[in-house]
């Protein structure tokens, strides 16, 4: 593990944003010539919402994997953009390539469609995350009001698989390697560690 994490310590963060952005040049290069097979509008949606799902999976799995010794902190705050960045886009695709900024439609389908009333909670809870991800809001709000407002992240996550499972009309292998996945990790984080073994006494 020690290796791996000398290696990530010389990966500069910029390089998590390119590899970040290379599946959203996919899509466009994709709705641009072609090859997103015949509905392109529901290719560039879902696709747009499977990459938010999972970076805020990958951002989630952050501090798992450092209890197990693999530290990819550094990391965290890029994989949390770019899980706002898609979702913003897959809300964007949406409003504007589905519902074709038909807003009577859309205020409908946000009062009566639950998959897409748990969608916007899930976009809601990233707002703030995103908005106070730049350094010097930590230093403004002070790091424990900033720490209680990052747990949104458990609310954005947890709407984001409940939205999945919504919307699935058939339960595929992947909805429910990502259901789980959002699932184990919020249990990982949110319910009480076991007490640590206290060392016997001399
Ligand atoms: C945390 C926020 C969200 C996440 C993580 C998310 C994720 C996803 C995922 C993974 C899919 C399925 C992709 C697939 O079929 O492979 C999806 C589909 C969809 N989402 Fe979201 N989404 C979010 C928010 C929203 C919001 C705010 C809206 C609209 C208000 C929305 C509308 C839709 C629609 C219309 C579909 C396609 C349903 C269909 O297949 O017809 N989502 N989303």
């Amino acid at each position: 593990m020690d290796r791996v994490n000398a290696f990530a310590r010389r990966v500069p963060t910029w390089v998590v944003y390119v590899l970040g952005l290379v599946p959203l040049g996919f899509l466009v290069w994709g709705a641009v010539f072609g090859g997103l097979g015949p509905d392109p509008v529901k290719a560039i949606e879902r696709g747009l919402g499977e990459r938010g799902l999972q970076f805020l999976l990958a951002s989630l799995a952050i501090t798992p994997l450092r209890r197990v010794g693999l530290n990819l902190i550094r990391f965290r705050r890029a994989l949390g953009l770019l899980a706002f960045l898609y979702v913003a886009l897959h809300l964007t695709a949406w409003v504007w390539l589905d519902m074709g900024l038909r807003w009577s439609e859309m205020a409908a389908d946000l009062t009566k469609r639950p998959f897409v009333i748990v969608g916007m909670i899930g976009f809601l809870a990233l707002l703030p995350l995103a908005a106070t991800s730049w350094n010097g809001a930590i230093r403004r709000m002070g790091a424990a009001a900033w720490n209680r407002l990052h747990k949104l992240a458990y609310l954005a996550i947890l709407a984001g698989v409940v939205h999945l499972a919504l919307l699935s009309k058939v339960w595929t292998t992947s909805v429910l390697v990502y259901v789980a996945l959002g699932l184990g990790l919020l249990a990982v984080r949110l319910l009480p560690r076991p007490m640590q073994r206290r060392p016997a006494s001399a």
